[in-house]
């Protein structure tokens, strides 16, 4: 069965991904190097699609003990060490390594039951993890029989922002004391809270300063995505322009998801050509599909809120929201109803400040806000 190749979820191989060259590189050369990263980028850019890429690469495969952690549904210490305990298993699954054979027997015994995710089709563990003694134990355990295994580890920590989050203290202290001694793993630290990332990396006093390279990842260049969206396009014999191709990264502003998306909509009508209008009226009726849900934000948020960030939309990112005009011409209020209104969108995650410019974090929303209110 042919698939359609702009994927708008997960990773399958190289070939329904586009470019990420350098950045594929400069990750490969830190690991080779015994320098830890941490991938910071904007919801949606394509850092977890660019560490499979990375773990796709074979001369990953071959040199390392890859394992990846997504822990942004980990509320506290103990649910992340399941997780944790969760991917070290699955990727153990999948090695002859004696010692890490050790630690599958390990987790057997911490196990009283074992299940197979119908959907992942990977093995779900619960085990019993009830104190933060017990999940510190378990971590400590699982750090020192990676330390063990013949090969060198890269470990992932996807959406590691998260451990902010957790009730309980020095989260960040307990991990660091049981990485730092390990020669032999490597850490890819990643999420999209860039200040939060920024914080617990650059902050003099807390553990994680300066151990790791800071990697920003933007948009991908217009000129790949270009030719990978032709490319892509011609595999369904389907023809678009350059000025087409440019038109999709326009409207979607190259941001990865939005781009992926159109293109995933757009190849599923078989048209023979893509014209602007045609790229046109797909995004008005993907608009349109998604009415209810952002008329949904008009509930949740003040009168003051959706305001603004109708303005926002409407300018297409602002950089003084509490400059005069801005506020006269948009009939927003005052200045420091202004403020509060900008922090708690930005709290919701509903804007966000690129380059000093507020905008409408989802791109599609920000159109219909835009087109239609
Ligand atoms: N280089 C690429 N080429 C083609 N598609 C990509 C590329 N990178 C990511 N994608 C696609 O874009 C979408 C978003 O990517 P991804 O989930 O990796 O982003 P993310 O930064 O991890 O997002 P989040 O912050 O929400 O976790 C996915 O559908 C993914 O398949
Ligand atoms: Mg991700």
């Amino acid at each position: 069965m042919k698939i359609n190749p702009f994927l708008i979820k997960g990773y399958i191989s190289p070939e329904y991904f586009c470019d990420r060259e350098e950045e594929t590189g400069k990750i490969i050369s830190a690991i080779r190097n015994g320098r830890d990263i941490t991938l910071i980028s904007f919801r949606r850019m394509g850092k977890t699609g660019l560490i499979y890429h990375v773990f796709y690469q074979k001369e990953m495969k071959s040199d390392y003990n890859l394992i990846y952690c997504d822990i942004y549904k980990a509320t506290n210490l103990s649910e992340m060490t399941k997780i944790f305990g969760n991917a070290v298993f699955n990727q153990l699954e999948k090695t002859s390594d004696r010692i890490l054979n050790k630690l599958k027997k390990f987790f057997a015994g911490l196990s009283p039951s074992v299940s197979i995710n119908p959907i992942t089709m990977q093995t779900d563990i619960d085990f019993r993890i009830e104190s933060k003694e017990e999940a510190e134990r378990t971590i400590q355990q699982i750090f020192s029989m990676i330390e063990k295994s013949n090969k060198p580890t890269v470990l992932v920590f996807d959406e590691f922002q998260q451990i902010e989050k957790f009730p309980e203290k020095n989260v960040e202290a307990i991990l660091r004391t049981h990485i730092q001694p390990l020669n032999n793993l490597h850490l890819i630290y990643s999420g999209s809270s860039k200040h939060l990332l920024a914080a617990m990396f650059s902050d003099k006093g807390r553990p994680f300063y300066q151990s790791s390279q800071m990697l920003e990842l933007g948009v991908i260049d217009s000129e790949s995505y270009i030719r990978f969206m032709k490319d892509k396009f011609a595999s369904g014999n389907i023809e678009i322009s350059t000025a087409g191709a440019s038109k999709i990264l326009e409207l979607s502003r190259s941001h990865t998801y939005y781009v992926q998306y159109l293109c995933n909509r757009l190849f599923e009508n078989g048209f023979e050509k893509i014209s602007e209008d045609v790229i046109m009226d797909k995004l008005i009726t993907i608009l349109q599909e998604n009415e209810a849900y952002y008329y949904g934000f008009r509930n949740l948020l003040t009168e003051q809120q959706f305001s603004l960030l109708k303005a926002i939309a409407k300018e297409g990112g602002v950089t003084q929201p509490s400059a005069q005009e801005f506020i006269n011409k948009h009939k927003l209020g005052t200045t420091s109803t202004i403020n509060s209104a900008i922090k708690s969108l930005l709290n919701k995650e509903l804007i966000y400040r690129d380059n000093d410019t507020y905008k409408v974090y989802d791109v599609f929303f920000s159109l219909w806000l835009k087109m239609f209110i």
